[in-house]
């Protein structure tokens, strides 16, 4: 195939998990209007998070990625973008005070609405409907006007993506996130947690530390390491019509970026190397993401990475393996082997999420909070084994008290999964699971730093 490239490329190529719009004109339209709205980020910033991403993959950082599933309409509210930003912030402190590691920031925020389904319908009693696909595309209520994709709803998405992230903006560089606030962030029931007791322990520490610095003339007010964070938005990059009409050429570098966000990611669904995602994907000059599931054959894996990162850029591209508990030591090894046979340079981050959701017996989808962490520490445990990074994280939570995953030191159980069961498609961590899980990855990131130490002092003796 020609290596030329043009936004609309992709359509006329195969493609999945697309919606069926009921009037071609009036996509068209929205489309339009779309092409004609400011860009949400800026290409600079898209390029700062890949050379922040490039430090990733040579160890010297860590990526968090976390957020909502599906954001949705109804839920939209300040103290919810404000609640999810915070529990960030806490798991981002949690892991560069336990780990001495620079923490990426990066929300499932500010434009993730798009989903992909494993049905295209719905069948409720003899009633049959699209599936639900996310605010962007239709509505989640089972009523046959509801599920009708309707384009309109790509124009609101923009401007709750706008909104959110003018709101993230302002906390990040306006003080919200100043680190003297470090106990601020813990609040409420998240307080309470046996989490968040340990949280309060280190923030003391911080405290300290900052009183310190500045004891000794360091002026740590300043200073906008201490006063601010880059936190950077990205979601996945399914509803193509919408991504390319965000789609702009950088006058700076020339190059197209997609503006809808700095960062987004092909699901396992849509990845299929010859198909329209991956065909759009590789064009779009942001740092990328590509879901790895259990069904990702090396051959595949090695011919996305060619084709999504033929410059071997390093930060261009993260590959979040999904693979389940119990399941990573089969999947795993054999990608990065094959990777690191080629000299590619990538970001291998781990999402627990998605391969580890089951169905309850009082019927709600949930995911085992033991069967999370166990995902995440057999990630460690083969990058260690392979003499590679376990670079990041990317999960599903809210700053919400939600009762959507079983387990953790709450203790939900299966019959506590009604009581706020609030999720627009998979169930997420709550605040407090969310910083316990922080917990353990500073846990591990730090013995992942010192094994890393050790085996540089034992290479630079064997050089002496
Ligand atoms: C998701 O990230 O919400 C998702 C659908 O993941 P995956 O593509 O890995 O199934
Ligand atoms: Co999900």
């Amino acid at each position: 195939m020609a290596d030329k490239w043009t936004p609309d490329g992709w359509r006329g190529l195969p493609i999945r998990q697309v919606p069926d719009y009921p009037d071609p004109a009036a996509l068209a339209a929205v489309e339009s209007r779309l092409r004609s709205f400011p860009p949400l980020v800026f290409a600079g910033e898209a390029r700062n998070l890949k050379a922040r991403l490039a430090d990733v993959v040579e160890g010297r950082a860590f990526l968090l990625q976390g957020g909502d599933c599906a954001e949705s309409f109804a839920e939209f509210h300040p103290d919810k973008i404000r609640d999810t930003f915070k529990v960030l912030l806490q798991m981002a402190v949690v892991l560069t005070f336990g780990a001495q590691l620079p923490v990426v920031k990066m929300g499932r925020m500010a434009g993730q609405f798009a989903k992909p389904r494993s049905a295209p319908t719905e069948t409720v009693g003899d009633e049959e409907l699209p599936s639900y696909r996310g605010d962007i595309i239709n509505g989640m209520a089972f009523e046959a006007a509801e599920r009708m994709p309707d384009p309109d709803r790509m124009l609101q998405a923009y401007s709750q993506a706008a909104a959110s992230l003018n709101l993230i903006r302002a906390f990040a560089q306006g003080g919200y996130a100043d680190l003297h606030r470090v106990h601020a962030w813990n609040m409420g029931f998240v307080a309470d947690s046996p989490a968040g007791a340990r949280y309060r322990e280190m923030a003391d520490r911080i405290q300290d530390a900052l009183a310190f610095m500045e004891a000794c003339g360091v002026s740590a007010d300043r200073t906008p390491e201490v006063n601010s964070v880059a936190f950077y938005t990205s979601h996945e990059a399914l509803l193509l019509g919408y991504e390319e009409a965000m789609t702009r050429v950088d006058t700076t570098s020339g190059a197209w970026y997609d503006t809808s966000a700095h960062f987004v990611w092909c699901g396992d669904r849509t990845r299929a190397v010859d198909e329209a995602h991956i065909e759009y994907l590789r064009g779009i000059a942001n740092p990328i993401g590509m879901k790895a599931g259990p069904s990702l054959e090396v051959d595949d894996f090695l011919r996305l990475i060619e084709k999504l990162n033929p410059e071997n850029e390093p930060g261009r591209l993260t590959v979040i393996g999904r693979f389940g508990a119990g399941k990573v030591g089969d999947h795993l090894p054999a990608l990065i082997r094959a990777a690191e046979r080629e000299g590619a340079k990538l970001v291998w981050a781990c999402d627990p999420m998605h391969g580890n959701t089951i169905k309850a017996e009082s019927g709600f989808k949930t995911r085992p909070f033991d069967r999370i962490l166990a995902e995440v520490r057999e990630f460690f445990q083969v990058h260690q084994a392979e003499g590679t990074h376990a670079g990041g994280v990317h999960f599903e939570m809210t700053g919400q008290e939600v009762t959507e995953c079983i387990g953790g030191a709450q203790a939900i159980t299966d019959a506590g999964l009604g009581d706020r069961y609030h999720t627009h498609c998979d169930p997420r961590l709550n605040a407090s699971q969310s910083l316990e899980l922080a917990f353990l990855i500073a846990e591990m990131l730090k013995k992942q730093r010192s094994e890393d130490g050790a085996r540089l002092a034992e290479a630079a003796t064997a050089a002496e």
